[in-house]
């Protein structure tokens, strides 16, 4: 029986992927040390793999603490909290998970979609609140012929366009190019495609190409009958420009399943009744995160026999 191999697992993950993790590899967690550097230094010349989350990643300072790792398998399909250059110059493979969660992802923004224009959540907050008997709660908006620009029609993108265009909504989408494949109007001006919808979804990946993408000129382009929904990642939005949105009016309420400093939000957020906040699960859910674990432990058992990745990156 071959040894197992040696890992070293970035943060916590789904139990059953833990689990799974610990059946087929010595899966040191690198979360539960008490001194990171000495823990690394103390695994340095056994461990061959990295498991990491999206949102934790693997900087170079990792890679170059643990010499030996070739694989670094994320547990999401974001990876912009992996230094893929680094990776790349010390000849260590990266894995994803796509596609298993696409359904979950584009389910979450049809919710957050639908919550936000409904007010769903600030009325569940009314009801709880004893105040239904002072008198009727206010209204929503329709979502059945209003506009959603897309930002980022990737595979997500694209089922929750299907998602949206179900409930009657007009579908138009900015990403870097013209998609041939996609029959939805394509905007390459972001500003020109906010001011056109009146619901505005991230689902393009986070990164430097992205950072601060939607800024106070594209709140602005959305406008006060507007609603921003982000279930990408905290950096593609100017956070501080958003707070301000929020605050002045600017836009009508933002869906928010990602931050810039997780697992912190803005608490000048949280007494916004036009403001949904949620701790990034839009792949949480029992049945993807199974699937995503399992996709993670194939690429990590692919590599260790020698085969190609399954889902590699770049
Ligand atoms: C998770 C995600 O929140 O897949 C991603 O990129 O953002 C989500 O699936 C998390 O990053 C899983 O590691």
């Amino acid at each position: 029986m071959p040894s197992k191999q040696e890992i070293v697992v970035t943060a916590p993950m789904y139990p059953p992927t833990l689990a799974a993790l610990d059946a087929d590899f010595i899966a040191h967690r690198l979360w539960e040390a008490k001194d990171r550097t000495s823990f690394l230094a103390g695994l340095a010349d056994r461990v061959t793999g990295i498991a990491t989350m999206g949102e934790t990643g693997a900087d170079a300072a990792l890679m170059d603490a643990l010499p030996k790792v070739k694989i670094i398998a994320s547990n999401s399909v974001g990876v912009d909290a992996i230094d893929l250059a680094a990776a790349k110059a010390r000849g260590i493979g990266v894995s994803n998970t796509p596609g298993v969660l696409n359904e979950c992802v584009a389910d979450l923004g049809m919710a957050l979609t639908l919550a936000i224009s409904r007010r769903l959540v600030e009325a569940d907050r009314y009801v709880r609140a004893g105040q239904w008997p002072k008198g009727a709660f206010a209204f929503g908006t329709k979502l059945g012929g209003k506009t959603m620009g897309i930002v980022g029609m990737g595979r997500i993108g694209q089922q929750v366009a299907q998602r949206a265009a179900a409930f009657g909504m007009t579908i138009v989408y900015h990403s870097r190019h013209k998609k041939p494949d996609i029959a939805y109007r394509y905007y390459d001006d972001l500003a020109a495609m906010a001011a056109a919808s009146d619901f505005l979804l991230l689902i393009l990946p986070g990164g430097a190409a992205t950072k601060n993408l939607v800024d106070a000129r594209i709140l602005a382009a959305l406008g006060k009958k507007g609603f921003l929904i982000n279930i990408a990642r905290g950096s593609v939005v100017d956070e501080a420009a958003l707070v301000r949105a929020l605050q002045d009016g600017v836009i009508a309420g933002a869906a928010l399943d990602v931050f810039a400093d997780e697992p912190r939000a803005p608490e000048a957020l949280f007494a916004m009744d036009n403001v949904i906040l949620q701790p990034h699960q839009a792949s949480a859910t029992h049945e993807t995160r199974t699937a995503m674990g399992q996709l993670m432990i194939d690429n990590l058992k692919a590599h260790f026999a020698g085969k190609p990745l399954l889902t590699p990156v770049g």
